[in-house]
């Protein structure tokens, strides 16, 4: 239809965005109806909003200020697996109980585009290479099964905890077909919902929406505190009102080593009555570029590194731990009605942030231009946001070898985050859960092969050894199938029993 006719070219002209319209006779039928089709959901009124306010906020300068108004999490609000390991069955009895009673839900942020991994489909689905050659989505699913037996084994009730997967306009119907096409990996497939999150469009320096062809605006998802927005207008706050949910666990697609729904983390931030939790590891190196969840001016939040001067990054308390230690992991607790008061009131007064990109565009002659340095930017909310809202807020501390590697990067000489550090971390777990159970392993010469691996012959390479999650979601149940034996590498555990590749020559 005529962009004159139908009002549109007018919204645009009273927006500054008439540009976007500059090749249209240039178009084809079919590309100027989906060039309409795009422009006519977009309120531009609010995207020029967005982009004034985040602008504003990303030029003043804060980080002195930041320094001073930074306090550490205080002791009281922390939990740790290592400093209060007297707590933790209590904390793990409790979760359980939540999850037996089908009051928590896993809620996967699933939207991003894994531009750094570099693969056309949703990281979920990408096979880090493990012995048995799962992707992320599956062993994620996997560990959902088995914590839903294991509170209902111990519980004599039958129970669900429904899995929320956000993905974004890019990766929905590849993450649904997939699934489907798993069977959803044995899950009931009415307890996976699938919603998406909202795209914005990226801008130049001057506030004009960038063309990323003739016909096509350069959008990209609304960062992982689209979430809030996407749970309201998607209708999955009110499908967690009517299933009853009561918490609810947040994490990333691509930390391969996730205790989704932990019973223990979420059993904590119950106990402590928490509207909402942060789950990190702690920050031992002062120049590592993770986000510190801390106190500023009384309230929580996450302080990125490049946020703080190096002297801050370094004070150190009397323990000799750094002070601000907690390493954010994007893993979160919620309580449903904190999170239904975000939707419904906090998120509107979230601002995004500003990430400058370099944006691929068309010029004025048409021509595609492919910039060597940023020439706009992209706008994102953050999941934790919302932390300086929440009335009770709770961290609970664990340790990364066990619980955080995530896959940020394709495999590269010094690259960090990789498949290949993924899929180590996850086998090297499985290693400790293994000796853990009483077993040991055997090297081609018949020696025991020590806990720690030495570096010196070049064997840190963790031992081959991979355990199903539907066989133990956390080191437990192992004893029974692997006390007193040996076993030579590559050792798997699974629905079908103990077996031993190599040595079967499999
Ligand atoms: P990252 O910030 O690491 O982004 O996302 P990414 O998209 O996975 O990778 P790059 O930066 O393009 O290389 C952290 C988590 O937040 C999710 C991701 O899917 C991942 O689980 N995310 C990110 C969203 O759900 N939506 C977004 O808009 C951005």
């Amino acid at each position: 239809m005529d962009p004159n006719a139908s009002g549109l070219a007018m919204r645009l002209a009273e927006a500054g965005q008439s540009h976007l319209l500059q090749f249209w006779k240039e178009l084809s039928p079919e590309e100027q109806a989906e060039l309409t089709l795009d422009l006519q959901g977009m309120d531009f009124q609010e995207i020029n909003g967005f982009f004034k306010k985040a602008m504003e906020t990303s030029g003043s300068s804060k980080q002195e200020k930041m320094d001073s108004r930074m306090e550490p999490v205080p002791r009281e609000v922390l939990g740790s697996v290592t400093r209060d390991r007297a707590s933790l069955k209590d904390w793990e009895v409790a979760g359980l109980h939540c999850i037996s009673q089908s009051k928590v839900a896993a809620l996967l942020l699933a939207g991003g585009q894994g531009t750094r991994l570099g693969v056309s489909y949703p990281k979920g689905m990408y096979d880090v290479g493990l012995p048995s050659h799962k992707t992320l989505f599956q062993i994620q699913a996997e560990r959902i099964l088995k914590l839903q037996q294991l509170a209902e084994q111990k519980h004599k009730i039958k129970c669900c905890i429904p899995w929320y997967i956000m993905t974004s306009g890019r990766t929905m119907e590849s993450t649904k077909d997939y699934f489907s096409q798993h069977n959803y990996f044995g899950l009931d497939k009415n307890n996976i919902i699938f919603f998406q999150q909202g795209m914005l469009p990226a801008m130049d320096y001057q506030g004009k929406i960038i063309l990323e062809n003739k016909g096509k605006l350069s959008m990209a998802p609304d960062g992982n505190g689209g979430l809030y927005r996407a749970l309201g207008n998607q209708g999955i706050i009110d499908d967690m009102e009517r299933r009853g949910i009561e918490n609810i666990h947040v994490y990333c697609v691509d930390n391969i080593l996730v205790k989704v729904a932990d019973p223990s983390f979420i059993g904590f931030c119950v106990k402590k009555g928490a509207e909402c939790g942060a789950k990190v590891v702690e920050k031992t190196n002062p120049t590592e570029a993770v986000g510190v969840v801390c106190k500023v001016d009384g309230r929580y939040q996450v302080v990125e590194y490049s946020e703080i001067t190096l002297a801050t990054a370094e004070k150190r308390s009397a323990d000799g731990r750094l002070m601000f230690n907690a390493g954010n992991v994007a893993n979160h607790f919620f309580s449903f009605g904190f999170l239904r008061d975000v939707v419904q009131k906090y998120e509107p007064k979230l601002q995004h942030h500003v990430a400058q990109k370099k944006i691929p565009y068309v010029d004025a002659k048409g021509q595609l231009i492919k910039p060597d340095k940023p020439n706009g930017i992209k706008m994102e909310k953050f999941v934790f946001d919302i932390f300086q809202f929440a009335k009770t807020f709770v961290v609970y501390e664990v340790l990364r070898e066990d619980e955080f590697s995530p896959l940020k990067n394709a495999d590269s000489q010094d690259a960090k985050d990789t498949p290949t550090t993924a899929r180590h971390a996850l086998m090297s777990l499985h290693h400790r859960w293994v000796l853990n159970a009483g077993a040991h392993f055997i090297d081609e010469n018949g020696r025991h092969v020590p806990a720690i691996p030495s570096l010196k012959d070049g064997t840190d390479l963790p031992i081959k050894c991979e355990i199903s999650p539907l066989v133990s979601y956390g080191g437990e149940g192992l004893e029974e199938l692997v006390k007193g034996r040996e076993f030579h590498p590559t050792l798997m555990i699974d629905g079908a029993g103990v077996h031993e590749l190599v040595k079967n020559g499999v």
